[in-house]
């Protein structure tokens, strides 16, 4: 953990419109900083910067932060990652470890560090072999050569050879000071059963595989000729820098595509990201054969929400990836695919199309996945009812793990049509496929029901949204205003947490309530609650959501009053006046969802005959709506039945 005093050291000591002033063009605005925002793509400028309080915000595709978060964001860096890049380019002492900790601190720091110098010295050393050694460029360049790859993309991924000598590398390695351990460890070199040490990669020609900030910190080699003895690559085990799941191949040479497209392809080796960008498509990463696990979806998620799968054109491998992909969809990620020739993989087609016809094949095969996947299954049970109830309990099953109800309901039209089946079947099964993952919210209204009950429904959820942003507003007037005072002196923070105690007003959004939570502690331990605590906070959600609803699109300005005369409220008024009715309106949909529960138990009591019950719950809806009418007769407000 960092202390949240250095994280402010840190926040402070690195000028947001420097920082951002590196990748966005800023142009001033008034108080704020604008420009073009290099999340999407956008024409006319809606990014934001505040300098004053070190925030950012767009207001086309409404990320916001502070400048850890633009960095993690923009770079794809994790929090501490960020944090510490920043310390380091604005000269902020690193924090020191607990004493206990230090010394494994320092241990692993060193191991790290040692781990980086050999890997960046053997990637020099695979290299310098293309292009010097002669051995090197007979058998490594010409193999590559032979392959298609252009010599600048062969430098672009620093592509390498390793010597066919039991202990060429090793050699060389000891004789620049490596230790026979540090080598070990990184899986360049194996030991013997007999003790003999020898080069893993001898006769490979090599992939360096970098991390998502350029490190260098693995190693593939792919063999020459076909050999069913050993194994087509052979990888750098599981070391310290590198941890498998949680890379993706190309992800550093794609990230500003990546941003610039927002979607990125995903295709399975390391010769189809290569291919790929000597084409001309620079948006590709690859999952390195094995199927994508949820770290890597994560990382992916960092950079876009839209994937494109490419697949080699062979029927068992499509089947066998199937299932991969309902994870993205898990996700939340949209998912598309492009389908190749069989017995073409993307490596295989780019070189022979050509960048051109290779780009139009993608852009013109793209599917959408889920209609991808009715069309290939409907094709394989073609005839065959039993079959087809098969198709159609995966396709169901594919279309439950889209976490959106909206578009899950769109894609179920449409596979509808496309099964020639009922749609209030699917629904039906789709709910019932839908049960065991749902969130509690979802589980109340999501039940047999038919149709019209559901897209109701959906509108209720939709609806609720309204409560969101009121929720919003009123956490942002309390961050804002938490010392003013209000009724017979008494501060809000106050009036706010006897309100929550009595359960006056409640909050439905998890991140509301985790601010709530938060502020509840510094109102506890007396801290005056300022707006930096939230814009510095070292919670992301946090700090991300205050950037958000702190920053105004539009500044009042001066110049209205001074030209027509107008005198406004005074400021403390109308905050006042805005925090009351912020205040009122939770109250009364807390009342509301009160009513509409206490209705359900009426409706159940009925059913089941008992009269106590009833009457019980008739008497405290009447207590519900009397106090409704008083709250919005109290403020003057209406109340639309
Ligand atoms: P080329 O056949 O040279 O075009 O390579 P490729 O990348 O197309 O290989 P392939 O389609 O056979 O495999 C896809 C990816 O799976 C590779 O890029 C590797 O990441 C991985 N892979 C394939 N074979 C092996 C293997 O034997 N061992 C390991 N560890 N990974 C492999
Ligand atoms: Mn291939």
């Amino acid at each position: 953990m960092i202390a949240q005093s250095k994280i402010e050291e840190i926040i402070q000591a690195a000028p947001i419109e420097q920082v951002i002033g590196d990748i966005v063009r800023l142009k001033r605005a008034g108080a704020n900083m604008q420009g073009l925002c290099p999340f999407h793509q956008e024409k006319t400028p809606s990014f934001s910067v505040s300098i004053s309080k070190g925030i950012f915000k767009c207001f086309g595709c409404g990320k916001a932060g502070n400048v850890v978060n633009f960095l993690m964001e923009y770079e794809g860096l994790g929090y501490i990652e960020a944090l510490k890049q920043l310390a380091e380019r604005f000269s902020v002492e690193w924090p020191q470890f607990e004493q206990v900790n230090q010394e494994q601190e320092s241990q692993l720091k060193n191991e790290k560090e040692s781990l980086q110098i050999l890997n960046n010295w053997a990637g020099t050393f695979f290299e310098k072999n293309i292009w010097e050694l002669e051995e090197g460029k007979l058998i490594g360049l010409s193999y590559f050569e032979e392959r298609g790859f252009r010599e600048d993309i062969i430098k672009k991924f620093k592509l390498g050879y390793a010597p066919d000598q039991w202990t060429a590398f090793y050699d060389e390695a000891l004789s620049n000071q490596y230790n026979e351990q540090v080598l070990i460890s990184s899986g360049l070199v194996k030991k013997s059963d007999q003790g003999k040490v020898y080069d893993a990669y001898r006769g490979r020609v090599i992939f360096p595989i970098l991390g998502a900030t350029g490190k260098l910190i693995a190693f593939a080699g792919r063999q020459l000729k076909k050999d069913e003895k050993s194994p087509k690559y052979v990888n750098s085990p599981e070391t310290i820098l590198y941890h498998k799941s949680n890379e993706l191949y190309g992800l550093f040479y794609a990230k500003n595509a990546i941003r610039k497209d927002d979607f990125v392809y995903l295709v399975e080796g390391y010769t189809d990201v290569i291919s790929l960008h000597q084409s001309g498509v620079e948006n590709v990463v690859a999952s390195s054969g094995t199927s994508l696990t949820e770290q890597q979806i994560k990382l992916i998620k960092r950079h876009t929400e839209n994937v494109v799968v490419l697949y080699d054109g062979d029927a068992a491998g499509i089947k066998a990836s199937l299932r991969g992909i309902d994870m993205l969809l898990e996700q939340g990620l949209n998912v598309r695919v492009v389908l190749f020739p069989d017995g073409e993989d993307p490596d295989s087609y780019a070189q022979k199309m050509g960048s051109e016809a290779f780009s139009a094949y993608l852009k013109n095969e793209v599917k959408d996945f889920i209609l991808f996947k009715i069309h290939l299954l409907l094709k394989e049970s073609a005839g065959d009812p039993l079959k087809k109830a098969q198709v159609t309990k995966d396709i169901v099953n594919s279309i439950s793990k889209i976490p959106d109800s909206i578009k899950r309901m769109a894609f179920v039209k449409e596979a509808a049509s496309l099964l020639q089946m009922n749609e209030q079947l699917l629904i039906t099964e789709l709910n019932k496929t839908r049960k065991d993952f749902l969130t509690s919210k979802e589980k109340e209204w999501v039940k047999e029901e038919p149709l019209p009950v559901i897209v109701e429904q959906i509108q209720g959820l939709v609806q609720e949204k309204g409560s969101l942003a009121q929720e919003q507003h009123l956490i942002k007037l309390l961050i804002q205003n938490a010392h003013i005072e209000l009724v017979d002196t008494q501060s809000f923070v106050k009036v706010f947490f006897d309100m929550v105690a009595n359960a006056q007003i409640g909050f439905e959004n998890e991140t509301m309530l985790l601010l709530v939570e938060e502020i509840h502690q510094f109102y506890l331990s007396n801290t005056p609650i300022t707006v930096e605590l939230f814009t510095m906070h070292a919670n992301p959600i946090i700090s991300g959501f205050a950037a958000n609803v702190l920053t105004e699109r539009y500044q009042i300005s001066n110049a209205w009053e001074d030209r027509f005369d107008i005198i406004p409220d005074s400021e403390d008024k109308v905050v006042k006046r805005d925090i009351e009715s912020a205040l009122l309106y939770l109250q009364l949909h807390n009342n509301r969802k009160l009513m509409t529960e206490t209705l359900e138990s009426i409706k159940k009591a009925i059913e089941m005959n008992n009269e106590e019950e009833i009457r019980l719950n008739m008497e405290i809806y009447q207590a519900l709506k009397q106090r409704e009418s008083q709250l919005s007769s109290d403020k003057g407000l209406v109340v639309f039945e």
